[in-house]
């Protein structure tokens, strides 16, 4: 054939290869396999960062897993055992992640079984980019291997960050996570770590389980600190996206500080019941081998961790704001509903729930447990009013009569 007419025929065949081609614009887009259906609540366990921070062994992961199961934590819900940023070393000359072998010298699969024979689930940290925020390596480029070593090693969970991901498009990067989770054949929830720049909520639902939100928190009341925010300055950036919160898609304001000792009990307290207020993964920051008789009470609390699993799933709302004021109220399954008076002064306050803030007619009755003292009040109707301390909180479920 000339040349020429050979180009041409080649050309000819090119186009005809790309029209037959699906018209999908972003074929890594594409999650062919369905989500698994494993945070239809919200997930709830231990993860190392808070406390711990790039100070991860073995020997630190076998005693949080112990002390999870010995404590209550695990009777109570808590199910994931997490190491977060720090445990992977380098890559070997195949590509493959490995962990440090100082630190992990049994290595990530003994470590999951162990956990695993503790009745828990076991976690691991990755980042989309080049190299973790640790600076540990990263998996981008790696993701289809590492989604496999993940499956073999016995991974449960994966947090996946954005450290050094220079112009990589977020939706992008982690659905392309996604999809190597999805075929590695083991069920992997993925924990978007994103930190809310690119609106996760839009994407997050159909790409991961949970997504992040915000900057990290720091373990106080309020206040910035580098990217880091204080406790209610993270509370205070949840109220638009709470819409987004479903079964299987949850937002994440981040860790719990609770027992990390830059707050108060009270304060720990308010905490805890803001964040199943937001049906915020429950994912304790503490060290658990160490816990005082306060931090175990607020951990464990079964009724205010009953509202975070709350399986309507439906995220709650700020719907009262006076001041330092403020009136939280989420909707449960079968008509009832939790709620929150939470008084940020400095002194302590006379709050009132009123029957409105709840959709109730007035005369409706209803009986109303408070989730802290544990009282009942039956036969409620019109309002439900307390004292709340400063920084604290009344948390209540309100049952309506039928
Ligand atoms: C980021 C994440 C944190 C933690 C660190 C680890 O800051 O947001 O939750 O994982 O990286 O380096």
């Amino acid at each position: 054939m000339h040349p020429l007419i050979q180009r041409i025929a080649h050309t000819l065949a090119l186009l005809g290869a790309l029209a037959a081609l699906p018209v999908h614009a972003h074929e890594t887009l594409k999650l062919d396999a369905p989500k698994p259906n494993i945070a239809p609540t919200p997930p709830m366990g231990w993860n190392s960062w808070n406390k711990f921070a790039c100070n991860v062994s073995e020997q630190l992961l076998r005693q949080q897993a112990d002390a999870m199961a010995a404590s209550g934590m695990k009777d109570a819900g808590y199910q994931y055992i997490v190491i977060d940023d720090c445990w992977q070393k380098s890559r070997d000359a195949d590509g493959n992640i490995q962990a440090d072998p100082e630190r992990f010298p049994s290595g990530i699969k003994a470590l999951a079984d162990y956990v695993h024979s503790k009745g828990l689930k076991f976690g691991l940290y990755s980042d989309a980019g080049s190299l973790t925020c640790g600076g540990r390596p990263g998996s981008a480029g790696h993701e289809f291997q590492d989604a496999r070593q993940y499956a073999k090693w016995g991974v449960d969970y994966l947090k996946y960050d954005w450290c050094n991901t220079g112009t990589r498009n977020a939706e992008a990067a982690y659905t392309i996570m996604a999809k190597a989770l999805r075929e590695s054949g083991r069920d992997i929830v993925l924990s978007i770590c994103e930190w809310g720049t690119d609106h996760p909520e839009r994407w997050g639902p159909k790409v991961g389980h949970l997504w992040r939100t915000t900057g990290d928190i720091f373990d106080a009341w309020e206040g910035q600190k580098d990217w880091s925010l204080g406790m209610t300055n993270i509370l205070d950036l949840q109220v638009e996206r709470a819409d987004a919160a479903s079964p299987n898609a949850w937002n994440d304001p981040d860790m719990l500080e609770v027992g990390n000792g830059g707050m108060t009990t009270t304060e720990y307290e308010s905490h805890f019941s803001l964040w199943a207020m937001l049906a915020a993964p429950l994912v304790a920051g503490n060290d658990l081998s160490k816990m005082d008789a306060d931090t175990v009470r607020i951990l464990t609390n079964k009724d205010v961790i009953a509202v975070d699993q709350d399986p309507l799933g439906k995220q709650g709302r700020r719907v009262l704001r006076q001041g330092e004021l403020e009136v939280w109220v989420r909707p449960l399954q079968g008509g009832e509903f939790a709620a929150v008076l939470f008084n940020r002064s400095k002194a302590p306050a006379d709050m009132k729930l009123t029957w409105d803030r709840l959709g109730l007619p007035a005369d409706r009755k209803a009986d109303v447990k408070d989730l802290w003292s544990k009282k009942v009040t039956k036969d409620v109707s019109g309002s439900y009013t307390g004292k709340v301390a400063s920084h604290g909180v009344i948390m209540v479920r309100v049952t309506p009569q039928r």
